[in-house]
């Protein structure tokens, strides 16, 4: 497997205003964007060939991922060539493609873009505001999970807290290890009624998609929404659910975000100990 799909089309109503004018996919953790992140997890997953889908307001996605001569010109005359290299690492590790998903109608409705850049293929779905954090890439830990089984794989994790009732929650039975055999997913469930403690996030495998997707009509919100693809499927073929390993983090979703920020600058080399030291005099104030 070496395809991930990229759905970038939504509005972003959770982070307005900026959303008005800076997709969601391209704000930053400090310096880097979040799509960026994304396409590395993608890329040391071993998946090279990478479908974008944006909106038509969001062409800026696309001038992120192009040369800027002019720039680079400077940088190369200045002896700063390292630095051009390393604003090209993405590229020149990944093909990057984009489509335009003229309306969006939603999460299903994205995904049946990339027919033609999948064919009849397996491929990674990796949501462009989900940030995943592991040294072991979440992607590539359901591509080794699909290995085991050849079915669709949704990525999953416990979640212990309130917060729960905003994503899809897994329905289960059978499980062996991370695996957990999906019976369907309730969208935003009420605390009292959680089929599971397992919250779908933002990573799957998805083999045979594209026939459910076809046969499904407008859900919630007047979308085409995946989970009812997936829904289909688990009643007529097996598909799992994996307790994946690492970090997650809602992107789409302001205080998600500050947090990816906070947690990703503890790590970083460059000020990540000076970050340390201001987060504890800060604590002090506080
Ligand atoms: P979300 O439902 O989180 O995105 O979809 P949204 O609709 O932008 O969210 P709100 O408005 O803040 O609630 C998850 C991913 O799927 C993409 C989004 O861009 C996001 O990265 N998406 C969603 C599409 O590509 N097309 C759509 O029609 C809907």
């Amino acid at each position: 497997m070496n395809k991930a799909v990229i759905p970038c089309g939504g509005l972003g109503t959770r982070f307005l205003p900026i959303t008005k004018a800076i997709p969601k996919e391209l704000l930053p953790i400090v310096d880097v964007p979040v799509i960026s992140h994304i396409i590395d997890e993608c890329v040391d997953s071993g998946l090279d060939q990478i479908l974008v889908i944006i909106s038509p307001n969001k062409e800026i996605i696309k001038d992120y991922f192009k040369p800027n001569e002019m720039l680079y010109d400077k940088l190369m005359r200045a002896g700063k060539s390292d630095l051009v290299k390393e604003l090209e690492l993405t590229r020149s590790k990944a093909e990057i493609n984009f489509i335009t998903q003229t309306e969006a109608l939603g999460s299903a409705h994205a995904v049946s873009l990339a027919k033609d850049f999948t064919g009849n293929e397996p491929f990674c779905l990796a949501l462009g505001d989900d940030l995943t954090v592991n040294k072991y890439p979440v992607a590539k830990q359901l591509i080794d999970a699909y290995e085991e089984t050849g079915s669709t794989i949704i990525g999953v994790q416990r979640c212990d807290g309130d917060d729960i009732v905003k994503y899809g929650v897994a329905d289960v039975s059978k499980s062996a290890g991370r695996f957990n055999l999906l019976n369907g997913i309730v969208e935003k469930p009420p605390l009292d009624a959680l089929p599971s403690r397992l919250a779908c996030y933002g990573r799957y495998i998805l083999c045979d998609i594209y026939d459910y997707i076809q046969r499904i009509g407008k859900g919630k919100g007047g979308e085409y929404q995946l989970t009812d693809a997936l829904m289909l499927q688990c009643k007529e073929s097996k598909v799992y659910a994996y307790e994946f390993e690492g970090k997650r983090y809602d992107m789409g979703d302001k205080f998600g975000s500050l947090q990816a920020s906070i947690e990703l600058s503890l790590e970083r080399k460059d000020f990540g100990e000076e970050l340390k030291k201001y987060i504890k005099d800060l604590a002090a104030r506080i």
